[in-house]
């Protein structure tokens, strides 16, 4: 909010000047109309599109399977909710690596599509073609490096990046490889604290943490495991500001309860 009271519409100017400020920012995941609503109104500074939808949407065990067509409709949702946070909507898997021709063409369908403020992409230096490319086409690009989930694959494990020296170093360079190339903001992911906020000082854009300390210039969560949908998801990044699949079931339970024995619907819920 300004200081007037007003809603302020968060743009890649004013998260840049959050962090001149050392105000820290706030980015949450959202999927659908109805969820982007309520964290927009609540005063979220960033809602993030994430590729996470495949594993909290659509049930699967990774980010891989979620398609282009799919983060379009997941992006289009939430942008007709939001009245006042910056919109970044992920790139999936295969819509940007190696081809960095592909990649312009998928980040101008989701901007096109969706009317997000922004894209997001898993990588350093060996995607560098594929943000150069799109950034030149005045699309804002978000990275992300640390645990990128889209090379799983890759790694093999979900385990604490950049922990060994030259893998932090390597991270250190591809930060600054990013922010030289124009991307306005970058997520780390799962990474030691020490090494969150010695990016976060170095680099002047704002950097965005999960798993990365709280030195950093913002932070991010999936909001299923933040509102405890998600069950048996619990790194000890995670805080749980509620636990709904509980305060579900037992709605639903009551819910089932009263059909079941005809007190609902009551004289007052009837024509
Ligand atoms: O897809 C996602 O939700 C993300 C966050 C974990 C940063 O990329």
């Amino acid at each position: 909010m300004s200081s007037e009271g007003k809603a302020k519409i968060v743009t890649t100017h004013v998260l840049q000047e959050m962090k001149l400020k050392k105000e820290k920012i706030a980015m949450l995941t959202a999927y659908d109309y109805s969820m982007a609503r309520i964290i927009d109104g609540a005063g979220i500074d960033i809602i993030l599109v994430g590729d996470s939808a495949s594993n909290v949407m659509a049930g699967f065990d990774s980010t891989l399977p979620i398609t282009l067509e799919q983060m379009i409709y997941h992006g289009q949702s939430v942008v007709k909710a939001t009245k006042r946070a910056f919109v970044v909507v992920d790139m999936p898997f295969g819509s940007y690596q190696g081809n960095s021709k592909l990649a312009l063409t998928s980040a101008i369908r989701i901007m096109k599509e969706t009317g997000a403020d922004a894209v997001k992409l898993e990588g350093g230096r060996e995607i560098i073609e594929s943000v150069d490319r799109i950034l030149s086409a005045g699309v804002p690009v978000m990275g992300h490096l640390g645990l990128t989930p889209q090379s799983i694959n890759k790694f093999g494990t979900y385990v604490v990046r950049a922990r060994d020296e030259d893998e932090a170093d390597k991270l250190v360079e591809d930060a600054h490889i990013l922010q030289d190339a124009g991307c306005f903001s970058i997520v780390l992911e799962k990474i030691p604290a020490k090494l969150g906020a010695q990016v976060a000082r170095d680099l002047t854009i704002p950097i965005i943490g999960i798993g990365a300390g709280p030195g950093v210039d913002g932070q991010v969560l999936v909001i299923h495991d933040m509102l405890g949908i998600t069950q048996e998801f619990s790194p000890r990044f995670l805080r749980r500001y509620l636990n709904l699949d509980v305060a579900m079931t037992g709605a639903v339970k009551s819910y089932i309860k009263d059909v079941k024995n005809v007190s609902f619907p009551n004289e007052k819920e009837q024509y």
